[in-house]
């Protein structure tokens, strides 16, 4: 824990000293906990197993893939917001080439120790600000799910609930489209709430609507 605080800057505690949600160490595995629930509540990252290992091993036919679209073996994908991971894990299906960018630490330390822990052969993960990393990427396609904060329900998937909590201030979306239009060579697919306007700018090519989200996609010529 010393080193991982050292490398990316966190405050170490040796016990919480505040009700709030903390990285810990426990029996060798990081976790998130939040000591302000009763129970406690914990978060381990787990690939193999459950509902984000349902996603490793799944069939590949959601939205997401269709919006990605056929692409040349030598396409690189770039997942600009990967959080948690989960569509990260969706893209890998695709057999490309992909590398997923993260800018907050505790959700790139966790991401990365769960791939630890169940490799994923043609994933690259990054930390860093994704418009930083996006020209080093040379990526074909670039895949931007900005966080859309909203009020968070009691009863929603543990991940979002920690994730809506933890991370900072989101890089507003209209910079994260206008750098992946500047950089990606074939398209942008942007993930948004099924009845959220595009965001603004340049109008998406077309758009692929599902029950709860839609992805909005930017042909690049
Ligand atoms: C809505 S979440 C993404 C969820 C993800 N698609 C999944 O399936 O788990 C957005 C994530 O993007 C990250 N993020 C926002 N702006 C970023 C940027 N400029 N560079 C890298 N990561 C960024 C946030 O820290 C957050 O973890």
């Amino acid at each position: 824990m010393h080193q991982l605080a050292k490398e990316f800057l966190l405050p170490l505690f040796e016990q919480p000293e505040e009700p709030g949600i903390y990285l810990a160490c426990e029996n060798d595995r990081l976790c998130l906990l939040d000591n302000t629930k009763k129970p406690l509540m914990k978060l381990h990252l787990d690939f193999a197993h459950g509902r984000l290992g349902y996603r490793l091993k799944g069939s590949g036919s959601e939205d997401l893939l269709k919006a990605i679209g056929k692409l040349p073996d030598e396409a690189v994908i770039l997942d600009a917001t990967m959080g948690f991971a989960e569509d990260t894990l969706l893209l890998a299906k695709t057999g490309k080439r992909l590398i997923a960018c993260e800018q907050d630490p505790v959700v790139f330390l966790l991401v990365r120790e769960a791939l630890q822990l169940s490799p994923v052969e043609n994933l690259q993960i990054q930390y860093g600000n994704a418009i930083d990393l996006m020209p080093s990427c040379h990526a074909d396609v670039i895949y931007l799910d900005p966080m859309f904060l909203r009020k968070i329900k009691a009863k929603e998937k543990k991940e979002i609930q920690f994730l809506q909590q933890i991370v900072g201030p989101a890089t507003p979306a209209e910079d994260l489209l206008k750098a992946a239009l500047d950089h990606a060579k074939m398209k942008v697919v942007v993930k948004r709430a099924s009845k959220a306007a595009p965001i603004s700018g340049p109008k998406p090519s077309y758009q692929i609507e599902g029950k709860s989200v839609r992805f909005d996609v930017y042909r690049v010529d």
